[in-house]
């Protein structure tokens, strides 16, 4: 069912202005509850004796036709979604389908083994397919177009999703492009399906659109962010892979650009570099505005739940969470998605869907 979804536009049947908190609802964040018969309907369609780490093309076929058991209205908001630039820039789809018999949580952060189900999986390639092209990059996770995101021993403090107990900061999924652009080849989408939540479910993701942040922010700052006065830092990833650790900026470029009503907005991981004193200022006040409980949407994800995110209308960060290492460890998949991979044939490698 259709709970919330409101924007400058349209407004949609179930829309509450406020959440089961009695607080304002983050306009950022539009939620969507399946119902169990969809949920039903959707498991019957699970592939079965298929993997999806060896067939990759082949499993997403066939996750497609369990996606679409969902309710029509539900597929056409997920597709509006998708498509449309006054959209919200992060979805909540909650009551899909699990994975009854899910392994220990694998520590090593690598698929795991003698799986008797690909549930996760079928659910957020069903997903992505809606969005557009699950895609791979050869500098994250070696290529792998399904990520399994969990804390790694040792990389605790580290700015990665590998890390737990510091906080990661505001910022898009991004590739390293050798052209010296921060944002021409990065995913149009994230998807995160959980299959476990953190024990104690502190670990939260947060989101918030440019748009918001153009109407918290003072038009003078505002400006200054939309000069080419920033350098971002190409991912940790690549240069610890392929650049023995040393930084690696892109050119000048504004933080926020493109059409006024519908930014788009880029902050790198790995580093800003403000070129000045004033650039530094409005920095530091978008970095405030952003971590203000007041302005970004806060989501635990939670079995059978995925947090769809266009990584171009808005940033996403992560709460520090106190990992345990135990078989009950947060166990996030996540899937990098393009709306177009012509634009990115130039990059291709023999392997399918994975770019460089
Ligand atoms: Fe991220």
């Amino acid at each position: 069912m259709l709970q919330t979804y409101q924007t400058g536009r349209t407004t949609h049947a179930h829309v509450s202005p406020f959440n089961q908190d009695n607080r304002p609802q983050n306009t950022d964040l539009q939620t969507l509850d399946l119902q169990a018969n969809e949920c039903s309907e959707m498991r019957k369609l699970v592939p079965v004796n298929l993997d999806p780490y060896q067939d990759f093309q082949g499993f997403t076929a066939k996750a497609m036709r369990s996606i679409a058991m969902m309710d029509s209205d539900n597929l056409a908001a997920v597709r509006k979604f998708a498509s449309d630039p006054a959209a919200p820039g992060a979805m909540l789809v909650s009551g899909l389908p699990t994975d009854a018999a899910l392994p220990p949580t694998p520590l090593d952060g690598e698929p795991a083994k003698d799986r008797e189900s690909y549930v996760g999986e079928t659910m957020i390639l069903g997903l992505a397919s809606i969005l557009g092209e699950p895609v791979g990059y050869e500098t994250e996770k070696d290529g792998q177009l399904i990520h399994n995101l969990i804390p790694i021993k040792g990389a605790e403090t580290t700015q990665s999703n590998r890390g737990s107990s510091a906080f990661l900061s505001f910022h898009n999924d991004s590739v390293y492009d050798a052209q010296d652009h921060y944002h021409v080849y990065n995913p149009d989408f994230l998807i995160l399906y959980g299959h476990r939540a953190d024990p104690a479910k502190a670990a939260q993701t947060f989101y918030i659109s440019a748009r918001k942040l153009q109407k918290i922010l003072p038009s003078k700052i505002i400006q200054i962010l939309r000069e080419p006065r920033f350098r971002m830092a190409a991912p940790a990833n690549y240069t610890d892979l392929l650049n023995g650790g040393k930084k690696v900026w892109s050119k000048p470029m504004p933080v926020l650009f493109g059409n006024a009503e519908y930014p788009e907005i880029a902050v790198a991981a790995n580093g800003v570099d403000a070129l000045d004193s004033e650039a530094q200022t409005a920095f530091d006040a978008l970095t405030a505005a952003c971590q203000h409980t007041d302005n970004h949407a806060s989501v635990v994800v939670d079995s059978g739940q995925a947090l769809l995110i266009n990584n171009r209308k808005g940033l996403h960060a992560r709460s520090s969470f106190k990992a345990t290492y135990g078989p009950e460890e947060r166990w996030l998949l996540r899937a990098n998605i393009r709306r177009n991979t012509w634009q990115m044939r130039d990059r291709m490698t023999d392997r399918t869907m994975v770019f460089s």
